[in-house]
Parts: C-alpha cells; sequence; structure tokens
C-alpha cells in the first residue's frame, strides 16, 4: 500500500508553498497564507473524487474513527459490531470513545459476514463498523441494507482501501460516514493523516467541531466564539494536507500499477489446484494492495508463507499469527490492559474475548497468505517474483 514509492516534486512543490507562507495551521491566518489553504483543498478534491458531500481531514485514521464515531452520536455503552480481522485502531477507537466492540465473524471475503453480524444484533447494538481489509470490499450493500432494516449506524473503516469501489460507487461513501488513513505506509500518504467523510451535514458539522476542541469555525480564526460541543484536537497539519494534496493526484496512477502487478502474480498463482483467492465482491473496485489468497489447510498456508518470504518474494503475510490485526493475539484487548483504568462500565459489559466463537473466521484466517503488492516493480521485479511462486508451489 505503498505512496510512498512515488514521493517526487510534486510533494516538494506542495510542501515549499506552506513553508514559503510559514503558516502551518490549517486555520486562519488569513492575510500571511497568500490564499494558500492545503487541508481545504485535499478535502474538496477527496469529496469531489468520492462523490461525498463532506470531507474532514483529521490526523490519523485512528482519529478518523474517533471522529466519526462521536459524530455520528455513538458513545458510552453502546455496542459496535466488526470483524476480528482488522487493525488494532478499529477496536481501540471503538472502547475510546466508550462503546463496546463487539466480534462477529468475517467470511471469504476476509471482511464482516453480514450473516455473522445480522446474528450479533442484540438491543444495545447501535453500529456495524465493517473494515475493507487488504483493499478490497466487505459485502457493502448487504451491511448497509441491514443497517437500514434496523436502524444501526454504519460506519465504514475504509483506511486500508482509499480509491476502491463498489459498482461504481466509491467505499467509505455507503454508510453515515467513512474513514480513511494516510499513514506511512498506505496507498497515498501524508506520514499521519486521516479523513472522514459523510453525506449528512450535521455529521460533517459534528465532525468538524468535534477535531478541533469544539470550535464551531463560524466567522473568523476558528469561530473562537463559540463551542457547541465538547471536542478535542484531532487536526492536520498544512504540512502533512500538502504532501496529502500531491499523492492524492496520483492515486489513479498508483492503482493502475497496482492491478497490473497484481495480475501478474494471480495469474501465476491460479496454475495451482490449491490455490483458491479470497472473494473479492466486485473485482473491478479492488484497489490492488494485496494479493490473498486460501490453501487448503492451516499447516500449508503457514509454511507456503514462510517459503515464499525465503525464496525471495517479500511482503508476505501469515496474518493468522500476527498480533496486530487479527484478534486471536490480542492478549492487551482480552485483558482489556490499559494504562489509565477504562470506564466501568465497560469492565462491567465487555464479552470475554477469549470465549466468544469466531471459529469460522479461525478456520478462513488460519488458510490465508497475502502478498502485498508493489507499485514501482519492474519486469524484472515481477518475473523474479513469478519465479519465486514457481519455486514454493512448482513448476
Ligand atoms: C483497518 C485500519 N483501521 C485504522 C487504521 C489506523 O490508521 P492510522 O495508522 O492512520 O491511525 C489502520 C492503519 O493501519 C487500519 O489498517
Amino acid at each position: 500500500m505503498p505512496g510512498f514509492e512515488v514521493f517526487g516534486e510534486e510533494e516538494r512543490r506542495e510542501v515549499g508553498e506552506v513553508l514559503e507562507t510559514g503558516v502551518l495551521f490549517r486555520y486562519g491566518f488569513d492575510a500571511q497564507r497568500k490564499g494558500r489553504w492545503k487541508a481545504r483543498s485535499f478535502e474538496s478534491e477527496f469529496a469531489a473524487r468520492l462523490g461525498v458531500g463532506h470531507c474532514h481531514l483529521v490526523s490519523s485514521g485512528t482519529a478518523s474513527l474517533y471522529v466519526a464515531l462521536s459524530a455520528c452520536g455513538v458513545g458510552a455503552g453502546d455496542h459496535v459490531i466488526i470483524s476480528p480481522f482488522t487493525f488494532v485502531a478499529t477496536f481501540e477507537a471503538i472502547l475510546g470513545v466508550g462503546a463496546v466492540p463487539v466480534f462477529a465473524d468475517m467470511d471469504e471475503t476476509l471482511c464482516l459476514s453480514p450473516a455473522a453480524a445480522r446474528a450479533a444484533i442484540t438491543e444495545r447494538t447501535k453500529a456495524v463498523a465493517p473494515v475493507h481489509m487488504c483493499g478490497a470490499m466487505a459485502r457493502i450493500e448487504d451491511l448497509k441494507a441491514l443497517c437500514g432494516e434496523k436502524g444501526l449506524t454504519l460506519v465504514e473503516d475504509t483506511c486500508q482501501a482509499v480509491g476502491g469501489s463498489y459498482k461504481g460507487r466509491a467505499l467509505g461513501t455507503f454508510g453515515r460516514a467513512g474513514c480513511f488513513s494516510f499513514d506511512a505506509v498506505k496507498t497515498i500518504t501524508c506520514g499521519e493523516g486521516g479523513a472522514v467523510v459523510t453525506d449528512d451535514p450535521l455529521v460533517s458539522q459534528r465532525a468538524d467541531q468535534y477535531a478541533d476542541h469544539g470550535h464551531d469555525h463560524v466567522g473568523s480564526d476558528r469561530g473562537a466564539d463559540g463551542h457547541p460541543i465538547l471536542g478535542t484536537n484531532y487536526r492536520i497539519s498544512e504540512l502533512n494536507a500538502a504532501v496529502g494534496l500531491a499523492q492524492l493526484r496520483k492515486l489513479d496512477r498508483i492503482l493502475a500499477a497496482q492491478r497490473a502487478n497484481k495480475k501478474v502474480l494471480r495469474d501465476a498463482l491460479s496454475a495451482y489446484r490449491d490455490v483458491r483467492f479470497r472473494e473479492v465482491p466486485d473485482p473491478a473496485g479492488d484497489t490492488a494492495t494485496f494479493l490473498c489468497f486460501f490453501l487448503p489447510a492451516e499447516e500449508d498456508a503457514r509454511k507456503a508463507a514462510k517459503e515464499l518470504g525465503k525464496a525471495g518474494l517479500e511482503g508476505v503475510s501469515y496474518w493468522y499469527d500476527n498480533n496486530w490485526h487479527y484478534l486471536r493475539r490480542w492478549e492487551h484487548l482480552k485483558n482489556l490492559k490499559s494504562a489509565a483504568r477504562l470506564p466501568q462500565h465497560l469492565y462491567d459489559s465487555v464479552p470475554d474475548y477469549n470465549k466468544v466463537d469466531l471459529s469460522l473466521s479461525d478456520r478462513i484466517m488460519g488458510k490465508t497468505v497475502c502478498v502485498q503488492i508493489k507499485v514501482g516493480w519492474t519486469e524484472k521485479d515481477l518475473a523474479a517474483r513469478v519465479a519465486a511462486i514457481r519455486t514454493v508451489f512448482g513448476n
């Protein structure tokens, strides 16, 4: 997911323009900034690209989850259904707003199963937060319909799938809010940054206020007259936004390269009877940051991941054993280990994550291998990677 591979003159120019004015803050300083509004420009270009009414930039993808959940009114004691395959930030943000993460199985899309989400709904459920994992989409239409039927809020964690779509509609725009990350290893990066997108004017207004101490941003200099709500600081700086703006303008190029490179590896793996590919509900909208496939059994997948790495294929992940992305190894969550005490209601009401039955997810995750796709691979690089695949799976 490597926007950093294509850093160049464009990023330097955008950053240079900010440094020239000396205004690193996204608000105010109208006279000094010479009309340069990098965060604002990124927001309007990103919203236009996604076909969504509003975009608000924040300091990280994690911050975007905090801001989106808060702006949608998800808070203390609410239950939020998520998949056990994600990055830890998803459940951190849910706990952070005082809500309870409730895990439901994923399916062979490697994202939340609509059937499992339905079965997990109780009277305490407030929201469903599917994650478009490893660059491709959840069954987002079904999840949206489920939320509509049950009166639940849909918040999409699109941090790993910027530029993705389902039937032509941008991922992140199906829910009441969509969250994005532009951290150092994402498809487009600004070092640290994120975005909340929404078509709901109230969510947009709350996001804008909450991410900047509750300021209403009406009138001059952040509208410091009014604080309609309590907030905090999840602001992005103009420097980060400037890098992101240059990267956003390269997104189509990045996606095209990833898709072409992924196809080469996928074609090579298609030759093997034992290999089955992750289900992608709309292949045309896949961002192609990863190629994920299934082998018949856990031991086959663990062994293949190791051997592919040894044979020279970099960026191979066996997520089942990894403690960043899959619940099995999240001991800190299972034991609710926090630096400060959590609100008492969380100790009283979180499910015992050691006992929750996620056997379907375990079976799927156990047999999954994912390979990261790079933008800058040359024909020679690709040939070497195909050769690595043949070394492991046979000629
Ligand atoms: C699914 C998912 N959600 C949230 C995040 C958090 O994004 P950030 O690193 O920008 O805080 C990430 C980052 O890897 C992610 O993969």
